[in-house]
């Protein structure tokens, strides 16, 4: 039997994406391994997760290297030395470059809390109640070199209640994030398992 689909999870910060991914993984309902954590960030919260589910984990920091071409060279050795089928960024800060976008080409994805291509980059939700928008929600898309602009593989929309917060739409949509993002893991599977 073929292995099951290996994931190079990206992190920066929080990490409840990638508890999400490894609650699907462990309870069955995904067809999945975590081959590697990867964080640009070594005070991430999400490193604890992954220490605590004893998932390979790494830190690559940005001011390690000279440039953003060689710190991707790294993230990308890595990836391929756990032999990762699909890279998704969980709450990665940082704006890919061409060298991560061309070794995985149609192989990143990302999550984002907004219905794209509205709301695009940092604060999504405050940039959706400050415009008033009644729908919120979120998005999973493929990756490029643009800011939260690759072509879109699922979405969730959240109604905007008229007392929201910025806090309680966040904390709203990130429920969301937790159910889309492993279901479009899931739904990429069979392809990507059969494309190696
Ligand atoms: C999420 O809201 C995600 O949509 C955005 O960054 C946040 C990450 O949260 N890209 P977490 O680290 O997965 O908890």
């Amino acid at each position: 039997m073929a292995e099951v689909l290996c994931l190079g999870i990206l992190v920066s910060g929080r990490g409840s994406n990638l508890a999400a991914i490894a609650a699907q993984i462990e309870a069955g309902r995904l067809a999945a391994r975590v081959g590697v954590v990867i964080s640009d960030n070594p005070l991430a919260p999400a490193l604890r997760i992954a220490a605590e589910k004893r998932l390979p984990k790494a830190v690559v920091e940005r001011k390690a290297f000279p440039d953003k071409a060689s710190f991707e060279t790294e993230i990308a050795a890595i990836l391929k030395a756990h032999q990762v089928d699909l890279v998704v960024l969980a709450g990665f800060m940082r704006l890919l470059g061409p060298l991560l976008t061309a070794e995985f080409p149609d192989r990143i994805i990302n999550v984002h809390p907004a219905l794209l291509p509205a709301f695009p980059g940092l604060n999504a939700q405050k940039q959706a109640l400050d415009r008033g928008v009644k729908i919120a929600g979120c998005t999973v898309h493929f990756v490029n070199e643009i800011m939260d602009g690759g072509p879109i593989i699922a979405q969730a929309a959240v109604p905007v209640l008229p007392d929201d917060t910025e806090e309680s739409l966040s904390a709203r949509i990130l429920e969301e994030e937790h159910r889309l993002l492993p279901e479009a893991i899931g739904r990429l599977a069979p392809i990507l398992t059969l494309r190696r």
